[in-house]
C-alpha cells in the first residue's frame, strides 16, 4: 500500500538529449533515487549501430540505472533489450509508449501504440522473456483527451508481466502544455490495484507540488523531468522537505563544473560543449544578466572557453 507521508521514491525522467551519463550522475549524486537513459532504437541497436549504443553506456556510480527502449515490434524489442542487457548490465529495462513526436508515432512507435494493448501485450511478453532484469513500461494517458486509454494499455502491461508502470499524466496530443491530470492517474492506479508500482509523472516542480502529485494519485514514486534541467538538486530538495529538513543547495558553480567535467570524461570535445550549452543556459535561468550569459555560452567552442565561462558565471555568487 502507497504511504504518501513517506518520503517518496524519485526517478529522473528518461530526456533524449538531455539524461546523458553525466547529467544522470549528477543528478544521482544530489538524491535521484533511480535514473532512466534516453530513448534507443530497439531497431537501431540489432541493426548494431555504433551510435546508438553510446546512449546505453553507464557508469556504476549511477546504478540503479534504467535503459529505455523504443519500437513497434516485439521480435526487435526483445531483441534490443537483450543486446542492452549483455552489453550493459542496466537493472532495467523500460519500454517506451509515450512519446508524442511525429517523427516517432508515424512508425506506430511512442504513445502510437497506446490504443493496442494486444500489441503491448505481447511487446512486454517478449522483453521480459528476453531478460532477467525488472521490465518497465513508460505510459501517457491516451492520445487525445477523448479517450483514457492508460488504463487498458496499463491492465495489459501488467498481465504481460511489466515489474512497474509510470504513467505521464497527459495526452500524447498536448505535448508538454498543461495540464497533468493527476485524477486520471489515481484512476490507472485504482484499476492496478493499490499493491502495484505506479510512477506518476508530469510537472512535479517542487516539494509541494511534488506532495500534490503523490496526494492525489496515492503514488510513493515520482518521476521528475524539466524540472531537474539546470536543478538538478531538485532531487535532494524534495526528499529534505518530505522529511522536514533543512535543505542547503550545493554551490551551483561547483555543480555546473562537475557536471562539465563528467561530460568531457564521456564524450568528444565538441559534442559535449554543444550538448553543455543547454544545461549551462538552464542553470543561470532567473538570473540577472542570463540573456548575455546565454549568449555567450552558445558562442564557446572548447573545453577551454567553457571552463572559463563556469568559472566566471562562479563568481557572480
Ligand atoms: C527534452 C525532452 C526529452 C524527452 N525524452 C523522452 C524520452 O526519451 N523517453 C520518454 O519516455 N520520455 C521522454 N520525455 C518525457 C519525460 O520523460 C517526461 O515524461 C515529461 O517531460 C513530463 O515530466 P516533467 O513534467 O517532469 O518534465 C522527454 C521530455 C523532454 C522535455
Amino acid at each position: 500500500m502507497s504511504d504518501i507521508t513517506k518520503t517518496p521514491k524519485l526517478y529522473l525522467a528518461p530526456m533524449a538529449g538531455v539524461t546523458d551519463s553525466a547529467f544522470r550522475q549528477v543528478c544521482r549524486s544530489l538524491g535521484a533515487d533511480y535514473v532512466v537513459g534516453e530513448m534507443i532504437s530497439a531497431k537501431a541497436l540489432t541493426y548494431g549501430d555504433k551510435k546508438t549504443a553510446l546512449l546505453a553506456a553507464f557508469m556504476d556510480c549511477e546504478r540503479p540505472v534504467i535503459l529505455q527502449i523504443f519500437g513497434n515490434d516485439h521480435g526487435i524489442m526483445a531483441e534490443g533489450a537483450k543486446i542492452l542487457c549483455e552489453n550493459f548490465s542496466p537493472d532495467g529495462i523500460d519500454i517506451n509508449m509515450g512519446c508524442p513526436v511525429p517523427k516517432i508515432t508515424k512508425n506506430g512507435e511512442g504513445s502510437a501504440l497506446l490504443d493496442k494493448p494486444e500489441l503491448i501485450e505481447k511487446i512486454v511478453r517478449a522483453v521480459k522473456s528476453a531478460v532477467d532484469v525488472p521490465v518497465s513500461v513508460k505510459l501517457r494517458l491516451g492520445r487525445t483527451p477523448s479517450k483514457l486509454l492508460a488504463i487498458a494499455a496499463a491492465l495489459a502491461a501488467k498481465s504481460a508481466g511489466a515489474d512497474f508502470i509510470c504513467v505521464h499524466g497527459r495526452f500524447a496530443s498536448q505535448m508538454y502544455a498543461p495540464p497533468v491530470y493527476p485524477e486520471l492517474i489515481r484512476e490507472v492506479k485504482t484499476a492496478l490495484g493499490e499493491d502495484y508500482p505506479l510512477i506518476a509523472n508530469g510537472d512535479v516542480v517542487d516539494a509541494e507540488s511534488a506532495l500534490r502529485l503523490a496526494g492525489i494519485t496515492g503514488c510513493d514514486r515520482l518521476m521528475i523531468g524539466r524540472a531537474s534541467l539546470g536543478r538538478p538538486w531538485i532531487f535532494g530538495e524534495i526528499k529534505a522537505a518530505f522529511a522536514g529538513e533543512k535543505f542547503t543547495c550545493p554551490d551551483i558553480g561547483e555543480t555546473m563544473a562537475l557536471h562539465a567535467r563528467l561530460a568531457f570524461e564521456s564524450k568528444p570535445e565538441k559534442v559535449a560543449v554543444n550538448e553543455l550549452r543547454k544545461h549551462i543556459a538552464a542553470y543561470v535561468k532567473g538570473f540577472k544578466g542570463a540573456a548575455a550569459l546565454r549568449d555567450r555560452v552558445n558562442r564557446t567552442e572548447t573545453k577551454e572557453e567553457l571552463f572559463a565561462l563556469i568559472d566566471g558565471i562562479s563568481r557572480m555568487f
